[in-house]
């Protein structure tokens, strides 16, 4: 390796100190090196530097970091006067400016005339391509993407980029550096969106999907996801958090990237919302109202108080149908145990590998009196209950107020292959073995970057293997052949470790 990363007086240059530079320095610093930061604009560098020792009193009066610590932090911090003045003193430079390929590209040539020769050029870009910014470097050998989150200090995780000339002492030297910041770093081939932002391709399009298709209402789509899955967040919710009109550049900036690539297709209901200026809190109107800054809560739909005199489980899917009833005889319901339905029960059945309530009806069931109850996730606090076109409204109605009748939330929604969170996981989990096929990450970085970068409660392979690869493939398959849509279709990966058995980490044969 050219450079030794672990040296105690390395110095990290940072260009642009706005809201990730400013972050990247106070990671920096905190981690013991020197930085020595720049920015165009005047009197920029000194407040990142104002934010920086702010941030870090903060923690101090929290208990979390001693007051030495935190001054010793920002006198490692000199604020340069130029580019020159970064690029001799700089070990490694990591530029935060602003998101255009032709700035950057001149930034770049810049320092690749400016520094000594080991120095390392990164970028924090999070959707530019890296081998592009360093296409008009003398030595694009040492030039690397080095992703941060936003806030830096609060998100650990680091993509590393070595572009397609870029040498491996410099993927290795930025994980060092990565992690003598305190950071997580993870390793990606430079393609779209890199590891977290492809990842990301699958949650909120997917649940746009089935709010346009009428399957289900946003605030719906948000509890189930929430509440029965376990995400942080809704799609609908940090839709309006992330604002409609950066999140739907960003999913057709990477759409148009794969060369559009089905999978990753944003949905028009999403553009005609940046269109009518519905961009979420920021405009105080999105998928939710805002009134002064808070958001309005939906009212939840009234828990109707009629109840169904007996029901009768399909003994179809035996596994789902046990757990059915389980909850059923905790709900008090009076259970048939015969082998078809008396006329008046209310018919329940369980699809688990993407079927959906008409499928099942139309082979045994009358659809007027048969829902169909997502038994694929947690149940306790939120219940999502399917029901086919010509469903008596008396008999939906009874099936809600029973399945809320101990005061949990229930989602009455129309059918659809997978309900609602099947396919959505299904989805994310299908994109995280595509990145995994097309070896853009190993698949523990890829597990890593859902988890610290989109706060996921799994990685999409290990949540795969938790759930069964061939349930996953299974519901894809139904999506794909109901929809008709190469949208859904399988990744090779998946395919191959489901047909085997083997858990989605294990590489392909030849590695
Ligand atoms: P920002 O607008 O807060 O800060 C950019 C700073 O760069 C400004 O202070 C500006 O004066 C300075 N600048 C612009 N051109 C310059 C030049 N040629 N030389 C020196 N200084 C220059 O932008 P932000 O959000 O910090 O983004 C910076 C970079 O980080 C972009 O490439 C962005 O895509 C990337 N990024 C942003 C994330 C975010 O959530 N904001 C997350 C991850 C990456």
């Amino acid at each position: 390796m050219a450079l030794d990363p672990n040296r105690e007086d390395f110095v990290i240059g940072v260009i642009g100190t706005g809201a990730m530079g400013r972050g990247i320095m106070q990671v920096a610093a905190q981690g013991g090196m020197r930085v020595v930061a720049y920015d165009e604009k005047a009197g920029a560098a000194e407040s990142a530097v104002q934010e920086i020792r702010r941030a870090l009193n903060g923690l101090v009066e929290k208990g979390r970091l001693e007051k030495n610590e935190a001054d010793a932090a920002v006198a490692r911090i000199t604020i340069a006067e130029g580019i020159p003045q970064v690029a001799a003193a700089a070990d490694v430079i990591i530029e935060a400016i602003i998101e255009r390929l032709d700035v950057k590209q001149n930034l770049f040539e810049t320092l690749d005339d400016l520094t000594k020769e080991d120095c390392i050029l990164a970028s924090n870009t999070s959707s530019l391509p890296v081998t592009a910014i360093a296409a008009r470097c003398k030595r694009p050998e040492r030039v690397a993407g080095m992703h941060f989150f936003n806030p830096v200090p609060l998100m650990k995780l680091v993509e590393v980029v070595p572009g397609l000339k870029t040498s491996p002492w410099v993927t290795e030297a930025l994980t060092v550096i990565a992690r003598r910041m305190t950071r997580v770093p993870v390793v990606c081939k430079d393609s779209p969106g890199f590891i977290v932002n492809h990842i990301g391709r699958a949650y909120v399009p997917e649940a746009a999907r089935i709010v346009a298709e009428g399957i289900a209402e946003p605030a719906d789509v948000d509890r189930i996801m929430t509440e029965a899955v376990g995400m942080r967040m809704g799609p609908f919710t940090l839709l309006d958090l992330i604002g409609a009109d950066v999140s739907v550049s960003v999913m057709e900036s990477l759409w148009n990237q794969f060369y559009c690539e089905p999978m990753y297709a944003p949905h028009p209901i999403l553009k005609a919302r940046v269109s009518g200026g519905l961009y979420g809190r920021k405009t105080g109107a999105g998928w939710y109202a805002y009134e002064d800054g808070k958001r309005v809560e939906p009212p939840r739909p009234e828990l109707p108080t009629a109840r169904p005199s007996s029901v009768w489980v399909s003994p179809r899917h035996p596994g789902e149908s046990a757990k059915a009833i389980a909850l059923l005889q905790r709900l008090g319901a009076t259970i048939e145990d015969g082998d078809r339905p008396s006329p008046n029960a209310l018919c329940i059945v369980t699809p688990t590998s993407g079927d959906c309530a008409s499928e099942i009806v139309q082979q045994e069931l009358d659809p007027k009196r048969t829902v169909a109850l997502d038994t694929s996730f947690n149940f306790e606090k939120h219940r999502t209950v399917m029901v086919p076109p010509g469903i008596d409204p008396a008999v939906r109605d009874a099936a809600h107020g029973l399945f809320g009748s101990d005061g949990a939330g229930v989602s009455v929604i129309n059918d659809s292959p997978g309900f609602v969170a099947p396919r959505i996981v299904a989805h994310i989990i299908n994109i995280g073995c595509q990145i995994a096929q097309q070896k853009i990450a190993s698949p523990a970085d890829i597990d890593l970057g859902a988890k610290l970068g989109l706060s996921y409660p799994f990685g999409p392979l290990e949540w795969g293997d938790q759930l069964g690869a061939s349930w996953v493939l299974e519901i894809l398959e139904e999506l794909e052949s109901f929809y008709n849509e190469p949208r859904y279709r399988p990744s090779p990966w998946l395919k191959r470790r489901a047909w085997l058995n083997l858990p989605l980490a294990t590489p392909d044969g030849r590695g």
